[in-house]
C-alpha cells in the first residue's frame, strides 16, 4: 500500500514542478501588472495628493522631522578666558529660571582646553541626549569641538566672544596677581608679585611673552595638534573658517550689548530678556580685574611687532567685521527699519 504511493508520488513529480512554476509565473505576473497600474495612477495624479497614497512608513521617512527647534534648543559658549564672558554667563544665571532654560558649566580638570578622547564622545553624547536640560546653555573654556564627527542628528548653537589681544593678555596678567572684584578674597596664582606689564616686557618674563596671547586661535581652531602651535598660519586659517562656518554668532567684548541684542532678537527662547538685564543690574558689569594698569607706548609698539600678535589681531579684526556685517544686515539700508522676509508666490495652490 505504502509502496504504491511512493510510487505514485514519483511519477507525479513532474507534474507538480510544472504546476508550482505556473503558479509562480502567474503570481508574478499579477504583482507586476498591479505595481504598474499604481505607478501609473501616481503619475497622472496632482502633487497635493501624492502623500496619500504612500504608506504609514514612507510617510514619516519623506515629511519633515518634527524636532522641536525651540524645546530642544542647546548653545554652547565655549569662552575664552578674559573676554568678558562671566558678565555675559551672569545674566544667564540670573534669568535661566524665569526662561526656564538651564546653565551648564563644563569643568574639566586641570582647566584643560582640549578634551580626552573618551571624553569628547561622552560630552558630545551626554549634550545631545540629556532632554531634562534642554534649552540649555553651555559654557566652559574648552576649544572648538565639532559635533559632526561623532553621528550627532542635531549639532548644538555655537556662540563666543573675542577680545583685542593685547586687552585680553594684561587683563589676564593683572588678573593673576591681584584678582577681581568678583571673587575677591580668593588669592591668585600670582598673588604678591607687583611686577607691572611694562616691567614684564622690558624684562622678557614669560608671563607676558606674546605666545600667551595664542589663545583665541586655538579656540575658534579647536582640537587638532597644530591648532596648539604658536604661529601657525594654518590655525589661523582654520580658525576663520570655523568662525564663519561653525559658529552662530561671534561678539566682540568692547561691543557686549550689542552682541546680546543679537541674541535675543535671534533665539528669544533662551536670550529673552537679557538686553534689559544687561543694562540695568550691576552685577553683569561687575566682574573687573582689580589694579590694572595700562600699557605704556613703548610696550604696545613692541607687543605689535611680534608675529603672534600680529596673527590673533589678524582673527579679532576678521571676527569684527563678521560682526558688523551681522549688526549691518539686521537693518534695512534705510537704517531705521529691521529687515523682513516672506514667502509669496506659492503653486501649486
Ligand atoms: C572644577 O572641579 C574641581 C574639582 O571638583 C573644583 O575643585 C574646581 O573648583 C571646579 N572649578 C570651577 C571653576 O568651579
Ligand atoms: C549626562 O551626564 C550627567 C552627569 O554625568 C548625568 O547625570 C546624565 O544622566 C547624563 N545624561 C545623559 C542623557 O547621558
Ligand atoms: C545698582 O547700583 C546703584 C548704585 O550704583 C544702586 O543705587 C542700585 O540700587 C543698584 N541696583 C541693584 C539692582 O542692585
Amino acid at each position: 500500500m505504502i509502496r504504491k504511493l511512493l510510487k505514485m508520488w514519483i511519477l507525479l513529480r513532474p507534474t507538480h514542478w510544472l504546476i508550482l512554476i505556473a503558479l509562480c509565473v502567474l503570481t508574478c505576473a499579477g504583482y507586476w501588472l498591479l505595481w504598474s497600474e499604481i505607478r501609473l495612477e501616481r503619475a497622472f495624479k496632482p502633487l497635493s495628493k501624492l502623500g496619500e497614497s504612500l504608506s504609514p512608513d514612507q510617510h514619516a521617512s519623506s515629511s519633515t522631522d518634527d524636532f522641536d527647534y525651540e524645546e530642544h534648543l542647546v548653545v554652547l559658549y565655549n569662552r575664552v578666558p578674559k573676554t568678558g564672558s562671566t558678565s555675559f554667563v551672569n545674566i544667564a544665571y540670573d534669568l535661566c529660571k524665569l526662561n526656564k532654560f538651564h546653565v551648564l558649566h563644563i569643568n574639566v580638570t586641570a582647566n584643560m582646553h582640549v578634551l580626552s578622547l573618551p571624553n569628547q564622545i561622552q560630552f558630545v553624547r551626554n549634550v545631545s541626549r540629556w532632554n531634562e536640560m534642554k534649552p540649555a546653555l553651555y559654557h566652559g573654556h574648552m576649544a572648538f569641538l565639532e559635533f559632526s564627527k561623532f553621528q550627532i542628528a542635531h549639532k548644538p548653537i555655537y556662540i563666543n566672544l573675542v577680545r583685542k589681544p593685547l586687552d585680553r593678555l594684561v587683563s589676564y596678567y593683572y588678573f593673576l596677581r591681584f584678582g577681581d572684584n568678583y571673587r575677591p578674597n580668593l588669592v591668585r596664582k600670582k598673588a604678591g608679585n607687583k611686577i607691572t606689564f611694562d616691567e614684564c616686557v622690558v624684562q622678557k618674563q614669560p608671563d607676558c611673552d606674546p605666545k600667551n596671547m595664542w589663545l583665541q586661535i586655538p579656540f575658534f581652531c579647536g582640537h587638532a595638534a597644530e591648532c596648539w602651535e604658536p604661529g601657525s598660519s594654518w590655525a589661523l586659517e582654520q580658525a576663520k573658517r570655523n568662525l564663519v562656518n561653525e559658529y552662530f554668532l561671534v561678539g566682540v567684548t568692547e561691543q557686549m550689548y550689542e552682541f546680546v541684542d543679537l541674541l535675543e532678537r535671534s533665539l528669544p527662547r533662551i536670550f529673552h530678556g537679557f538686553r534689559e538685564h544687561y543694562h540695568n543690574s550691576n552685577k553683569s558689569h561687575l566682574r573687573v580685574t582689580s589694579s590694572k594698569l595700562p600699557p605704556s607706548e613703548s610696550t604696545i609698539k613692541a607687543i605689535q611687532k611680534t608675529k603672534i600678535w600680529q596673527m590673533e589681531n589678524d582673527l579679532y579684526e576678521f571676527a569684527l567685521t563678521q560682526f558688523e556685517f551681522n549688526k549691518k544686515k539686521l537693518m534695512q539700508p534705510d537704517n531705521k527699519h529691521v529687515q523682513k522676509f516672506m514667502y509669496e508666490k506659492i503653486r501649486p495652490k
